[in-house]
């Protein structure tokens, strides 16, 4: 069993496979627990094929759906009517065929301004969890999935941003994004996202193999401080790997 905090990578041959396995670490955590569960999703590209995976015949039934709330960790400021908004493709890929309205929880872009979406998310995963501090010997999502981008950021914590060192607020406006798509951002913090059972990056593809040489190499990049109290999984594809490392360790 990994040691809380230190990432666990996990090698798999490509985006297919780590696709399943991701899917199959989903369904684990789902099994685990037999009342209510949280999920925190993820945008960007990397968990669109787990996405079409968990809305498949073939998975789409072993969900209890009933029993799942899908939150997102970032979200990009744009309408819910824009192709962007990382909810609204989680929501057209799998969530809205098969999840009842009320258990899917986007973060609100109709909002005045980043800020107040973010205020009101805050508030409502609050009022989700049922406090406003975090308690580490009860979760707030069974699981929260997360992409790195080429600047190492995850979520919308972008490097060198106040918003990766924020200790109080759950949520925050990121007025700026420091990569495309140069529009704002509202992300959840380092301690919501920490307060899980299992973190699970997804990381696929030969154009990452530069920022997973870096966050191996432990540099603190956002990605690198975003850790699970409980267990955290790097899940990265092999062309993704630096040259001449191959397994795992
Ligand atoms: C977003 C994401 C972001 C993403 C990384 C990786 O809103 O863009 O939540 O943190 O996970 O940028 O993006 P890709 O999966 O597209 O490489």
């Amino acid at each position: 069993m990994a040691v809380a905090g230190e990432p666990k990578l996990i090698v798999v041959a490509d985006p297919e496979a780590l696709a399943h396995a991701a899917a199959e670490r989903v369904m684990a955590r789902i099994a685990a627990n037999p009342g209510r569960i949280a999920i925190c999703l993820t945008g960007g590209s990397s968990p669109k094929k787990l996405y079409q995976l968990l809305g498949s015949e073939a998975w789409r039934d072993k969900i209890p759906w009933d029993r799942v709330h899908w939150f997102i960790g970032d979200e990009r400021f744009v309408p819910e009517s824009d192709p962007l908004n990382n909810m609204t493709v989680a929501r057209a890929t799998f969530l809205d065929r098969n999840a009842p309205a009320g258990h899917i929880h986007p973060i609100p872009t109709a909002a005045e301004n980043p800020d107040k979406s973010a205020e009101a998310y805050a508030r409502k995963l609050q009022a989700f969890y049922g406090s406003e501090s975090l308690d580490p010997a009860r979760p707030l999502f069974d699981m929260v999935l997360m992409g790195a981008g080429p600047d190492g950021h995850t979520a919308s914590l972008f490097p060198g941003y106040p918003a990766v060192d924020e200790t109080v607020r759950w949520v925050v406006g990121v007025p700026k994004a420091n990569v495309a798509p140069f529009v704002p951002r509202v992300s959840l913090t380092l301690p919501p996202l920490a307060s899980c059972r299992e973190m699970l990056f997804e990381i696929a593809g030969h154009d990452k193999q530069p920022i997973l040489t870096r966050l191996l190499n432990g540099e603190t990049l956002p990605a690198v401080r975003a850790r699970s109290n409980g267990e955290t999984v790097w899940m990265v594809d092999q062309t993704a790997l630096p040259e001449g490392i191959r397994g795992g360790r």
